[in-house]
C-alpha cells in the first residue's frame, strides 16, 4: 500500500515537472474511468518497475490523450482486449520496425486517422517527401515525442533541430541557413498566440464569474481560435510566412477580445 502511495506521488511529480501548469487530473479516482476495460492500461499502470515502460505511463497518464480516451492501442497496434500479455502485444513493435505503426515513415498516418487535417498538410510537405523516400526529415514524435500533448521545444530549441538540417556542415543536406533563425520566430509567435488566448479564456471566466454579457466578445474569441488552429496547421506544411501571418493575426485579434474584456469587467485600472 505505501508503495504504491509512493509510486503515485512520484507519478504525480513527474507530471508536474512535466507538465507545469498542466496536470489535467481531476481526481485520481476518475482518471482512469474511461479504461476499466483497457487491458494495455490495466496491465501497464500496475506493474511497471522497467525504467523506461513506468516513464512511458506516467507521459501518457498525465496527457491530454488520457483525457480524450486515447488508449496504447491507438498508437501501439496489439489487442487492448486481450488480458494476457502476449496475447495483446500481437502487433506491438518496437518503432524500429518497419512495418511498425509507429517507424518514422507510417507514423503520419498513425497519428493521421485522427488529425487528419494536420497529417495530410504534413505529408504534402517536401519533409515527408524526403522522409518517405531518402529516410531523412522530421517526423511527427520529432517534435511531439512520445505524449505529444505539447510541443516540448522551446522557439530556441525548434531553430536548433531545423539547423541540424538546413545549417549543417553535411553536403547532402539541404542549405537553407535563413529557416531557423525564421522558424524561432514563429515560434515565438505561435507562443503568444496561446498566451494572449490564455489570458482572455481567464478573463472571460471572470466574466460569468460575474453574470456579465460578453456574447460580442465570446463570439470573437472563436475567430481567434480559428486563426491561431490554421497556423498551426499551416506550420505542419513549413510554409512560415503564412504560419507567422496567422498567428500574429491570433495575438492582435485576441488582444483587442482581451483588452476590450479588461475595460469591461476592471474599468478603474
Ligand atoms: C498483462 C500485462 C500486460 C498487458 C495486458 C500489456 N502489456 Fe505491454 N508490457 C508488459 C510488460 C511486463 C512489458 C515489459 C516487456 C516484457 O517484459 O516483455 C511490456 C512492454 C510493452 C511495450 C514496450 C516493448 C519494448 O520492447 O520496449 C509496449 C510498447 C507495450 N508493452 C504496449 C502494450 C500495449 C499497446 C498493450 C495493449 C494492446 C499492452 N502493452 C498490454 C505488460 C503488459
Ligand atoms: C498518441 C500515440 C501514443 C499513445 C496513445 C501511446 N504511445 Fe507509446 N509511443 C508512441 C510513439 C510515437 C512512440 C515512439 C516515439 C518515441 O520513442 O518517443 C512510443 C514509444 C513507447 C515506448 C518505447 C518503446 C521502445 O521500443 O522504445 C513505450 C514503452 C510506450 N510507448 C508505451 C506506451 C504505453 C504503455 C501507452 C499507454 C499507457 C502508450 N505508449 C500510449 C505513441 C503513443
Ligand atoms: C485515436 C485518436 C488519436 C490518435 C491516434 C492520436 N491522437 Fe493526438 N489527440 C487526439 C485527441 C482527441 C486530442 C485532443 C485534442 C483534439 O480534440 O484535437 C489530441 C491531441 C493532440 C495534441 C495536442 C493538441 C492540443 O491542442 O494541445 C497533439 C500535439 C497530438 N494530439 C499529436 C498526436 C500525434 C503526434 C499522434 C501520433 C503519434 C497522435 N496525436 C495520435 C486523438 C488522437
Ligand atoms: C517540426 C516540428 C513539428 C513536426 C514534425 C510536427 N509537429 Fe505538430 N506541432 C508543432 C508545433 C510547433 C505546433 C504548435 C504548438 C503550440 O500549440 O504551441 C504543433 C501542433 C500540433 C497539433 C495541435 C494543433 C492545434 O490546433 O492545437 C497537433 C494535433 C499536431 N501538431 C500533430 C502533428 C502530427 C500528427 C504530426 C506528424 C504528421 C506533427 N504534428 C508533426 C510542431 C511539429
Ligand atoms: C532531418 C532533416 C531536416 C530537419 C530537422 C528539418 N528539415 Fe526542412 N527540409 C529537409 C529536407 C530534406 C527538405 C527538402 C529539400 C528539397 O527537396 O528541396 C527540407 C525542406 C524544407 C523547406 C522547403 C520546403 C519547400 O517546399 O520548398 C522548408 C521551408 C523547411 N524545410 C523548413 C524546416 C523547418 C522550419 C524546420 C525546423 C522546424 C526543418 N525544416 C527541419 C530536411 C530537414
Amino acid at each position: 500500500m505505501l508503495k504504491k502511495l509512493i509510486l503515485l506521488a512520484a507519478v504525480i511529480a513527474l507530471g508536474i515537472m512535466l507538465f507545469p501548469g498542466k496536470t489535467t487530473f481531476s481526481s485520481s479516482q476518475d482518471a482512469l474511468a474511461a479504461f476499466r476495460s483497457n487491458s494495455c492500461v490495466d496491465c501497464h499502470s500496475k506493474s511497471n518497475t522497467q525504467l523506461k515502460l513506468t516513464t512511458r505511463y506516467a507521459e501518457w497518464h498525465m496527457s491530454l490523450h488520457r483525457d480524450k480516451g486515447v488508449g496504447c492501442e491507438k498508437c501501439h497496434g496489439g489487442d487492448s482486449t486481450a488480458k494476457e500479455q502476449a496475447k495483446a502485444h500481437v502487433g506491438v513493435l518496437a518503432g524500429s520496425a518497419p512495418n511498425s505503426r509507429l517507424h518514422p515513415k507510417n507514423l503520419p498516418e498513425t497519428c493521421g486517422t485522427c488529425h487528419k487535417e494536420i497529417a495530410s498538410t504534413f505529408t504534402e510537405s517536401k519533409h515527408y517527401q524526403n522522409l518517405k523516400t531518402a529516410g531523412i526529415g522530421p517526423t511527427c514524435s520529432t517534435c511531439h515525442e512520445h505524449m505529444a500533448s505539447d510541443v516540448i521545444y522551446t522557439p530556441e530549441q525548434t531553430s536548433k533541430l531545423c539547423a541540424s538540417c538546413h545549417d549543417s556542415t553535411n553536403a547532402l543536406m539541404p542549405k537553407r541557413p535563413e529557416i531557423p533563425g525564421k522558424a524561432d520566430e514563429v515560434m515565438q509567435s505561435i507562443r503568444r498566440a496561446n498566451m494572449v488566448v490564455i489570458w482572455a479564456d481567464r478573463l472571460v471566466d471572470d466574466a460569468h464569474n460575474k453574470k456579465m454579457d460578453i456574447a460580442e466578445e465570446e463570439k470573437e474569441m472563436k475567430v481567434v481560435r480559428g486563426l491561431r488552429a490554421e497556423a498551426k496547421v499551416s506550420w505542419h506544411a513549413f510554409n512560415l510566412d503564412v504560419v507567422r501571418k496567422k498567428a500574429d493575426s491570433a495575438f492582435e485579434e485576441g488582444t483587442k477580445v482581451k483588452d476590450a474584456l479588461r475595460k469591461k469587467l476592471y474599468p478603474n485600472q
